[in-house]
């Protein structure tokens, strides 16, 4: 299956992408070169050190189906596993700073398209990589946008491995039901969910299920979406946006009760744990990016009977977008090897294999997805309809700096050491500095 691109209007200025998919016409074209050699100007290709945080669970069984492909369509390249532990990069992204400015940059690393990629750019650190699109025949299979959040000044600067949305609510049916609720229903707005809330906090359960800062992160990113509206939510990147106003005030109070509904132990867990909790039934709701489809389909529970997913109440009609892609970085010590991760990488093989295990939908629009599971085909729908909007948590909103800034501001608010007028406040310096 082919599915072909759309371009939709892209709502505010660049925070926002106007990417779209649409189906179907029936032709695969995929590259499958199969060299063990790279392309191009070559280098040495005897191995490929690949940086990323996929390195536990679901995450792991994802870039092990890509190394799978990997090594089938590049024998004489052996693969080197430089992941780093911590979901949203948290830790490997400090890490990788340092070895980049100690000229240890590892052959090839996972970065977020947007803002934080352009982080990478403008410091000189990744290669322009638009000859290996010309080489590979990826100009055409990825969305115009989406090459778009990796290109500066006409240059490419990496390949994109799928496609991830922010904004899904996973729920336990069972938990559901036994708090007195239809485990089908979806609720149209904040107010609407603080009721469905309350009823799985008086049974005795975790309502909504949480982990440490970049999941809190996550977890605000939606409420702003939910009370601001997609041109809302955007204007907060792109300054149309004020941060002092009322419409903050009432999304962060919504926050603020969000987090009441919230497991104690959450600052020393990490977003598996806090899905584990819907899992096994401890937890109502959790807020996650849909890479939790993968965990939950690991964990070989079925959807509708062992789980069920909405988008985050408020948000319907909205997708909160990220991509992971790979980079060539300056220095690379295998940059042929690299040139070989990143030829399996865009091809429409690799991110078939990749994406159906990641829980995420391709970027490379001639990737089979037929097997792919029943929320992944809803998220495929909804990237070709919704409104597209970045997301902040996983670098396609903000640079990195600001993010951390964000996650400073969010730890102080959550952990009780400032109020809602602080919180707003540190937010806007952090945003407009
Ligand atoms: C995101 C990343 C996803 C997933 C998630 C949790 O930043 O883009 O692929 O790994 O973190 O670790």
């Amino acid at each position: 299956m082919r599915i072909n691109t759309r371009l939709s209007a892209a709502v505010a200025g660049v925070a926002v992408l106007g990417l779209s998919l649409a189906a179907c016409s029936s032709d695969d074209s995929g590259s499958d070169s199969g060299s063990g050699e790279a392309g191009g100007s070559g280098g040495d290709a005897s191995q490929v050190e690949v940086f990323t945080w996929w390195a536990s669970g679901s995450e792991k069984a994802g870039l092990d189906a890509l190394v799978g492909v990997f090594n089938e369509q590049n024998p004489d390249t052996e693969f080197v596993n430089g992941a780093v532990a911590g979901g949203a990069g948290s830790a490997a992204k400090d890490l990788l700073q340092s070895r980049l400015q100690t000229n240890d940059p590892p052959d090839t690393f996972q970065a977020h398209a947007g803002a934080e990629l352009q982080d990478y750019i403008s410091a000189g650190q990744i290669e322009d990589v638009s000859d290996l699109y010309d080489e590979f025949g990826l100009r055409d299979a990825f969305p115009a946008d989406l090459i778009e959040r990796l290109t500066v000044d006409d240059k490419i600067y990496s390949v994109p491995s799928n496609i991830h949305r922010a904004n899904v609510v996973w729920a336990n049916p069972t938990v559901l039901s036994d708090a007195g609720l239809d485990p089908e229903a979806t609720y149209e707005s904040m107010g609407d969910w603080f009721d469905a809330l309350d009823a799985v906090k008086d049974s005795g359960k975790t309502a909504l299920s949480v982990a440490t800062t970049w999941t809190q992160v996550n977890l605000l990113e939606t409420v702003l979406l939910s009370d601001l509206g997609p041109d809302g939510y955007s204007g907060l990147w792109d300054g149309t946006t004020d941060w002092a106003g009322a419409d903050v005030t009432q999304a962060l109070e919504d926050f603020e009760k969000l987090m009441s509904y919230t497991n104690t132990d959450r600052d020393g867990l990490d977003w598996p744990d806090a899905t584990q909790q819907v899992i096994d039934g401890q937890a109502g709701f959790n807020v996650m990016g849909d890479w939790a489809e993968a965990a939950f389909e690991e964990a070989g529970s079925e959807a509708g009977t062992d789980y069920v997913y909405f988008p985050v109440p408020g948000t319907d009609g909205m997708f909160d977008f990220l991509a992971d892609s790979f980079t060539l970085p300056v220095g690379a010590p295998h940059p042929g090897g690299a040139k070989n991760w990143l030829e399996t990488v865009g091809s429409a093989e690799g991110q078939a294999a990749f994406n159906k295990a990641k829980g995420s939908i391709p970027a490379n629009t001639d990737a089979d997805t037929s097997d792919f599971s029943d929320y992944q085909q809803t998220a495929i729908e909804s990237f070709g309809q919704d409104t597209i909007v970045s997301s902040l948590a996983h670098g396609a909103a903000v640079p990195v700096a600001t993010l951390n800034a964000i996650s400073d501001a969010t730890s102080k608010f959550t952990t009780g050491a400032s109020d809602i007028a602080t919180y707003q406040s540190d937010l806007g310096a952090a945003v407009n500095g």
